[in-house]
C-alpha cells in the first residue's frame, strides 16, 4: 500500500472523485470509504460541507475526503473542509488552505509542479478522457508518465480519467500511480445523487463530447453526454462564450436564491447555460438543459450498482 494511503488508513487504491453540485454527498462517500476506498464529498458552502461530513461520519469511521473547487470557495468553506481527512482542490492556483492532507487535481506537468511546490501532499493527474470539468488535454496515462518524470520518484500521484474497472486500476498502478480516481463509474452507483433520468441517459450513451457550452460563471471545457442543449447549440457561438466570460463575477457571487432561479429558468435554447448538473433533488429540466457530465468510460458502463460492489470491482 502506498505510504500516503497507508498513513490515512485507506485500504484500497480506489478513490471516488468529488462530483460537484451535490452529486457526491455523504451516502456515496461513506459507502466508498466503508468498503475500503476513499469517498469524497462535493457540495457548495460551509454549512453543506459540515452537514454532509457529519452525516458521512455517522455512517463510517473510515477516512473521508472533501472536494473544493477553488474558483467558488470562500474562506469558511476551507474551515469546514479542514475537518475532513483529506481535502482535494481543483481548478485554480494551488495554494495550501488547510493543515491536513491536501491533494490538488492537475491537468498538466506545469500545474503538478506548482502544486508540489505549494506543499500539496500529492496530485491527481487528470487525463482528457475524464468526465466533468476537464483540465487535462493529454490522455491520463501519458500525463502520468510525464508528471512522474518531472517530480520526485516517491511523490504521491493519483490518476483520474478512464477508470471504470479493475484492469484500468491495474494499468494505472503499473504506470506509476499510487491510486486510481473514478468519477463516472461512481456516478452510476445507487448512492450517487445524480437524477435517475441522468443515470438512464448515461447508461444509454456510447459517446461523450467536450464543450464549453455550460460555462455561465465558469467558462471551462466540460465532458458531457450530448442532450437537447448541446444539439441545439452545436459548437457554442462566440456570443455565448463572451457572455459566459463577462458573467463570471456576477454569477459567482450572486446570492444562492438568484442562482437557483437562473438554473430553474434554464432551457435547451437559453444562451446562458450554467454548469449545474441534474441531481435527484434539483430541477428535472436540467436533464435536457444542463450538463450531463460523464467521462469516456460511460461507453463501457452498463448498470447502476451499489458503491461498495464497485469498490470491490475496481480493487486490483
Ligand atoms: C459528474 C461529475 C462532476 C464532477 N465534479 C467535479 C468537482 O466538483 N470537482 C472536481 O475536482 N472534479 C470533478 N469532476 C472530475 C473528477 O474529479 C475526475 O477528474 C473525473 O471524474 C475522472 O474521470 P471519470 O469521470 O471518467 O472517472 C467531476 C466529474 C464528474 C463525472
Amino acid at each position: 500500500m502506498p505510504p500516503l494511503l497507508e498513513r490515512l488508513g485507506v485500504e484500497l487504491p480506489v478513490i471516488q472523485a468529488g462530483m460537484g453540485g451535490g452529486v457526491s454527498r455523504h451516502e456515496l462517500a461513506a459507502a466508498v470509504s466503508e468498503a475500503g476506498g476513499l469517498g469524497t464529498i462535493a457540495v457548495n458552502g460551509a454549512e453543506a460541507i459540515r452537514r454532509e461530513l457529519a452525516a458521512a461520519r455517522a455512517l463510517t469511521g473510515r477516512p473521508v475526503a472533501v472536494n473544493v473547487l477553488l474558483p467558488f470557495a470562500r474562506r469558511d468553506w476551507f474551515e469546514a473542509a479542514a475537518e475532513a481527512d483529506v481535502v482535494v482542490t481543483f481548478w485554480g492556483e494551488p495554494r495550501r488552505r488547510t493543515g491536513g492532507v491536501w491533494l490538488h487535481q492537475c491537468g498538466s506537468v506545469e500545474e503538478a509542479r506548482r502544486a508540489q511546490a505549494a506543499g500539496a501532499d500529492g496530485v491527481v493527474v487528470q487525463g482528457v478522457e475524464a468526465g466533468g470539468h476537464v483540465r487535462g488535454t493529454t490522455p491520463a496515462l501519458q500525463l502520468l508518465e510525464e508528471v512522474r518524470a518531472a517530480l520526485p520518484a516517491d511523490y504521491p500521484l493519483l490518476l483520474a480519467g478512464g477508470i471504470a474497472g479493475r484492469d484500468d486500476v491495474r494499468a494505472a498502478l503499473e504506470a506509476g500511480a499510487d491510486a486510481a480516481v473514478a468519477g463516472t463509474r461512481f456516478l452510476l452507483s445507487e448512492e450517487s445523487r445524480a437524477h435517475p433520468v441522468y443515470k438512464e441517459r448515461l447508461l444509454e450513451a456510447d459517446a461523450t463530447i467536450l464543450t464549453v457550452l455550460f460555462g455561465a460563471g465558469w467558462p471551462a471545457p466540460h465532458r458531457v453526454v450530448p442532450n437537447a442543449a448541446t444539439r441545439h447549440w452545436g459548437d457554442p457561438p462566440r456570443l455565448n462564450r463572451v457572455l459566459n466570460h463577462l458573467l463570471v463575477p456576477g454569477v459567482r457571487y450572486a446570492p444562492a436564491g438568484l442562482q437557483l432561479r437562473m438554473i430553474q429558468a434554464q432551457r435547451p435554447g437559453s444562451r446562458l447555460l450554467s454548469p449545474a448538473g441534474p441531481t435527484d433533488d434539483g430541477p428535472e429540466t436540467l436533464i435536457d438543459a444542463g450538463a450531463l457530465y460523464a467521462g469516456e468510460t460511460v461507453a463501457r458502463i452498463a448498470e447502476v450498482r451499489p458503491a461498495a460492489e464497485l469498490v470491490q470491482d475496481l480493487n486490483p
